[in-house]
């Protein structure tokens, strides 16, 4: 499937820093099998879903037919590996975050992916719910019915473990949504 290049936009992100403003979506095609995880920092929830959706993928076999990553609508973490807790939640289901390090959503994220997974619904708002945000299709993890990922940066490490089981069970139905080839 081809996806249509997109004109210019600009997207006020409503409870986002003020210099998070996303302008001109860049005129490019979406690979239809590539998906970027948000929450607000990047440390804890978006990355544990990165490394659970990309682990499933790959003991489906389909680990070259997915372009994989994630980001934060806030700036405080840039450049950040995963919180630790998120790093040990993981390993102990046999998936490595460590290499990983928080970005911030760029505007060329709503076009460069072709969907967007919110992990609650103050990320989903923040990215403007795609109204106006290039070819994305965004959306919630779990949205059936919709509900958060809850933040589980300000709790204890047992936020972690139903943060990563919320997660599982989330990518495991998303990953549902895409044919196999
Ligand atoms: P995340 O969790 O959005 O799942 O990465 C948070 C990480 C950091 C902060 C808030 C949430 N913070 O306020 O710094």
């Amino acid at each position: 499937m081809r996806y249509p290049v997109t004109t210019k936009v600009c997207v006020a992100l409503p409870d986002a820093p003020a210099d998070l403003v996303i302008m001109a979506a860049t005129p490019e095609i979406a690979v239809p099998r590539s998906v970027l995880f948000v929450c607000l920092g990047n440390i804890c929830r978006s990355p544990l879903a990165e490394g659970v959706f990309r682990s499933l993928v790959e003991e489906r076999g389909d680990g070259d037919l997915f372009t994989i990553d994630s980001a934060g609508t806030g700036a405080w973490h840039i450049g950040n590996p995963p919180d630790p807790r998120s790093i040990d939640v993981a390993a102990k289901y046999g998936i490595d975050l460590s290499a990983q390090r928080a970005r911030q959503v760029v505007p060329e994220d709503f076009t460069r992916f072709d969907t967007i997974v919110a992990m609650d619904a103050a990320n989903l708002a923040a990215l403007g719910s795609g109204k106006n945000a290039g070819t994305a299709r965004i959306r919630l993890l779990l949205d059936d019915p919709p509900k958060d990922v809850p933040d589980p940066y300000f709790g204890g490490p047992d936020g972690f473990e139903h943060v990563c089981r919320l997660v599982r069970s989330g990518c495991e139905r998303f990953l549902e949504t895409f044919d196999r080839p």
